[in-house]
């Protein structure tokens, strides 16, 4: 089973603020449809309340969210009590998508992380996991920055973990 994590950050790692995520960069969502297709995807009760309703569930993947709610309940969704039943809800491999808490619990067990780099500086109340034991491995564009339509740069990394470092004999 492979897990991956999928965000967007801007400077200091911040993916979000208010609920919201503070820009919007279109291609990136493209990104994300494109990562996430016909996988399972699995997120936290806030970042599905995120959503807005008319792209919730998100079409052509398995959408499964993660909360404390006995009762709660969406159509199109399936529930988990914790991120542990929600992995053996999907039984294989999966994307989290959100949020920070998500993200955080999620980030030890991830084999690959899909980062959008957004170069804003931006306040929010919402951070990514440090990526400090991860290595990028791959980026589009190799150098610099895509720039969106609605102006603001970005550019895409694919990092994996780096190596575990043996002490010494
Ligand atoms: N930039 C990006 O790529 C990106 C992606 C996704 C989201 N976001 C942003 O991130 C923010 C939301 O993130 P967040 O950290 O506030 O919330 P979150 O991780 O989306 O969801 C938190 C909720 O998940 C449930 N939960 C968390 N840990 C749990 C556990 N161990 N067991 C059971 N349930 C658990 C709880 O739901 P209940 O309260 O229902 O119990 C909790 O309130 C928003 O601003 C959103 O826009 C950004």
């Amino acid at each position: 089973m492979t897990l991956g994590l999928v965000w967007a950050q801007a400077h200091g790692g911040v993916i979000g603020g208010g609920g919201a995520i503070p820009w919007h960069v279109p291609e990136d969502m493209a990104h994300f449809r494109e990562v996430t297709a016909g996988s399972a995807v699995i997120m936290g009760r806030r970042t599905w309340d995120s959503l807005p309703e008319r792209f919730r569930p998100l079409l052509g993947r398995r959408n499964i969210v993660v909360t404390r709610r006995h009762d709660w309940h969406a159509d199109g969704a399936e529930s988990a009590g914790s991120l542990p039943a929600a992995l053996a809800l999907v039984g294989g491999d999966g994307w989290v998508i959100g949020g920070g808490q998500l993200y955080a619990q999620a980030v030890d067990s991830a084999d690959i992380l899909e980062v959008t780099h957004v170069d804003l500086d931006t306040d929010g109340d919402t951070h990514a996991p440090p990526l400090d034991r991860w290595r990028g491995v791959r980026a589009h564009p190799e150098h610099g920055w895509h720039t969106s339509r609605t102006g603001i740069r970005y550019r895409f990394v694919t990092y994996e973990r780096e190596a575990e470092r043996c002490p010494p004999r």
